[in-house]
């Protein structure tokens, strides 16, 4: 069978920065700590006033289609995952496609465009759509373009505020890949919840402690599916495992729900098992509140051992280094941490080549999705081409007095008229209703 996955990809983050830390926290008389240890934030990217989901994700596919020397002929599939959308009826993919169109000579006209929608998730369903579409032999010879491209942001005062972020990814979804491999094993854990939702409104109504548990329920239920699929699952399988990372503090459970839940029946679990005892067994406790009580007893003492703290440096940390910097772009979110987790192994000298990651992707409403991918010779080379830490580097700095005005512009409601605080360089921006997207 012919290798699909992703063989190229290109991040463009939102040209402004909320720094968590010096900026955020003392408007809000809060400790730092809150963010940078608790929710594991360092800053935020933010998108400037000539900045949207398109100009994002069409500068990010132009770059990812310049470097890899394509042109609208090569591509036969537009797919955008967002949750940001403006309009009901027109696929945003339409007006990125507008927006490449004005800098090559052929056009999208042969190319199915279409936009996703399942929260954070889509991301990661618009590459399953992509990947069916070309095994199922329909692409002739094409290859597809994944967008994920959110604004995420919340009502000011909202406790989500501090985990906004705003940016694009573009993956190139292709046979005989040079990034990642795809495989056909999936697991799911789906259900229908009301902690996250945005009917209709620019920003979210969130329940958020509640969206945290939801988060893990339906990760449990897709690990446990996935083991049905693929068998059992054991913690040195994967050399690494990217998360839908909302915020790093949300991974951090995440993974601890997920180690304890993988190491049950292998050689791992004996020897924690020894270390600090059995996992508690719902079977053994009278109600749910004390189970979930020894459960947490049980996580809390599995997180102290060495051996999940090792795993964790190495499976889990490394994914999470941009998101850090960045905070949730919804969509591009896992994909992020895809991204992440490699470049740290490049910058790092280890050799991943044929390694295997456990790809944990999420969305509110809610539905978690966990398959396994394979690093294919030549990620080295597409990693490298990166350039997100300058990137990031090159943010402008916002005071919190021109974070209150530019969250306002992003806010739909709001009528306003502020300069913009960087100038766009050779790229897409932002120009009123209907012109979206000009080069500039
Ligand atoms: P909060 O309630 O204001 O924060 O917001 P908190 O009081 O729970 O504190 C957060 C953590 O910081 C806690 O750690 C505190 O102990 C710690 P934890 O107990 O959870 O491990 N902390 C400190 N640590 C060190 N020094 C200090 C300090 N103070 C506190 N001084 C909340 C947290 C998640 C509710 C908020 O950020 C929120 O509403 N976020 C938006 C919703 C969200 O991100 N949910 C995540 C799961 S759902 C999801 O991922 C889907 C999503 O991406 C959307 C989609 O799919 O489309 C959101």
């Amino acid at each position: 069978m012919t290798a699909v996955g992703i063989d190229a990809m290109e991040i463009w983050t939102g040209k402004l920065k909320l720094d968590l830390a010096e900026t955020f926290a003392p408007a809000q008389g809060d400790d730092p700590g809150k963010y940078t240890k608790g929710l594991g934030l360092r800053a935020s990217s933010f998108p400037d006033v000539y900045e949207d989901i398109v100009t994002m994700g069409a500068n990010a596919a132009h770059r990812l289609m310049e470097r890899k020397g394509l042109t609208p002929d090569d591509i036969g599939r537009i797919d955008v995952a967002t949750e940001s959308a403006f309009d009901n009826s027109k696929p945003v993919s339409t007006y990125i496609a507008g927006c490449l169109e004005q800098v090559y000579d052929e056009n999208f006209h042969h190319a199915n465009k279409g936009e996703r929608k399942f929260a954070c998730i889509s991301g990661t369903q618009s590459l399953d759509d992509a990947y069916n579409w070309i095994r199922a032999g329909r692409n002739r010879g094409r290859a597809a373009l994944v967008i994920a491209t959110d604004t995420a942001l919340y009502a000011r005062d909202d406790p989500g505020e501090a985990t906004q972020g705003a940016g694009a990814v573009a993956m190139l979804v292709d046979e005989d890949p040079n990034l990642v491999e795809l495989s056909t094993e999936q697991g799911y854990g789906s259900a229908d919840e009301t902690d996250f939702l945005k009917p209709n409104q620019q920003f979210p109504s969130v329940d958020g402690k509640r969206s945290v548990n939801v988060y893990l329920a339906r990760m449990r239920e897709a690990l446990e599916d996935f083991a049905e699929v693929a068998g059992d699952i054991h913690p040195g399988d994967y050399e690494m495992i990217p998360f839908h990372t909302p915020f790093p503090g949300m991974v951090r459970k995440a993974a601890a729900l997920g180690y304890r839940h993988i190491i049950r029946g292998t050689d791992v679990g004996d020897l924690m098992a020894e270390e600090i005892g059995h996992q508690p067994m719902r079977s053994d406790f009278e109600t749910d509140d004390e189970f979930h009580a020894a459960i947490k007893e049980y996580t809390d003492a599995l997180t102290e051992t060495e051996r999940y703290q090792d795993w964790y440096s190495n499976a889990i940390e490394p994914t999470l280094e941009i998101s850090r910097e960045v905070g949730n772009w919804y969509t591009g979110s896992v994909h992020i941490a895809r991204a992440s987790g490699l470049k740290h192994a490049r910058e790092n000298g280890l050799d991943l080549d044929d390694a295997r990651l456990l790809v944990a992707s999420y969305g509110s409403g809610a539905q978690a999705e966990v398959h396994a991918e394979t690093v294919v010779p030549g990620w080295e080379e597409e990693i490298g081409a990166l350039d997100i830490d300058e990137q990031i580097r090159n943010r402008y700095d916002l005071s919190f007095a021109e974070y209150e005005q530019v969250h306002d512009v992003h806010n739909h409601e709001t009528e306003t008229d502020v300069e913009e605080f960087t100038a766009p360089e050779n790229e897409f921006a932002f120009d009123g209703w209907g012109r979206m997207g000009e080069r500039k």
